[in-house]
């Protein structure tokens, strides 16, 4: 298997493009591929300061080195879940990568009693879905108190293929109309939210962590286990291997025609001011508070 650009030893052969590079061509191909999407979706310009938001996974950390190779301004955020060891062995692979390309970092430690296995118990709520709740409100709060107007996440082709095939399954009009890979900022304190890995796959970011020596943690969080999205991803992949180029289409022609679920899912509810902690929330009380207020009555 050849570089179709310069005929040296490729590393990669990517069927959906028909082609195959060796390391610096993927290199080349895999930045101008986060460049395409940063452009195209106009995610944010050089002058502007990026929260990254690191997991210690290859997609988090691919997307940090990207954006630091390609002189963007970041800057990383980390939040310990608590879930046993696997948080700590995370940490320390996005301590390791800060120290290596020295990048600045942030991390939110989750206090005691409120990790994500003890607030899973607590509430009687799945694990992911408390770990969406924390997440979701961390990435707003951090760069609101941090004033980042930028928050990035290494959500990649896959991720959104799949999801997007989980709304569709059950007809989500809402969440089918903010499934753009960005998100405007809302109110005062809700920051933008881009994806710039969309146009990339699990393999090709697990291919360019490799190449590029980045040290990431390669078993899925414990928690994960049964998800519907890995099964989801699974179904896309099997049609892939079929038929190639099928995902990025499903995908890219769903973005193309997202205006139709716009138009149809109307947001009924206006930006509030949550009444316990203050931060913006499409409800009175924001799902964070609300599954702190579930776990102090029980
Ligand atoms: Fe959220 Fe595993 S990372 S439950
Ligand atoms: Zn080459
Ligand atoms: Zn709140």
């Amino acid at each position: 298997m050849k570089c179709r650009i310069c005929g040296s030893k490729a590393i990669i052969s990517l069927r959906r493009h028909n082609t195959s590079f060796c390391h610096v061509h993927f290199n080349e191909f895999f930045l101008k591929q986060v460049e395409k999407a940063i452009k195209k979706y106009s995610m944010f310009s050089r002058d502007e300061e990026i929260l990254v938001c690191v997991s210690g996974g290859k997609d988090s950390l691919a997307l940090w080195d990207a954006l630091n190779k390609l002189n963007y301004k970041t800057k990383g955020f980390y939040i310990h879940l608590g879930i046993e060891d696997y948080s700590e062995e995370s940490l320390e692979k996005v301590e390791t990568f800060a120290e290596k390309n020295h990048l600045p970092f942030i991390v939110k430690r989750l206090g005691t009693g409120k990790t994500i296995p003890e607030l899973s118990k607590k509430s009687g709520r799945k694990k992911c879905s408390v770990c969406g709740i924390v997440k979701r409100y961390f990435f707003n709060k951090i760069p609101y108190e941090e004033n980042i107007d930028v928050v990035a996440t290494g959500h990649n082709m896959d991720d959104e293929a799949s999801r997007l095939l989980g709304n569709i399954l059950k007809w989500d009009l809402t969440r089918l109309s903010k499934h753009e890979p960005v998100l405007k900022a809302e109110g005062m304190m809700l920051k933008r939210k881009v994806k710039p890995l969309m146009r990339l796959t699990d393999y090709e970011i697990a291919t360019y962590a490799l190449a590029n020596g980045i040290d990431y943690i390669q078993r899925e969080c414990p928690m994960s286990k049964g998800a519907t999205s890995i099964y989801y991803k699974n179904v896309l992949n099997r049609l892939e291997e079929k038929s190639p180029g099928t995902k990025q289409y499903f995908y890219h022609q769903f973005l193309k025609n997202i205006h139709i679920f716009q138009d149809v899912a109307t947001r009924a509810d206006q930006i509030k001011r949550c009444n316990i902690c203050g931060m913006e929330s499409f409800s009175e009380i924001c799902s964070y508070c609300r599954l702190m207020e579930k776990i102090s009555e029980g």
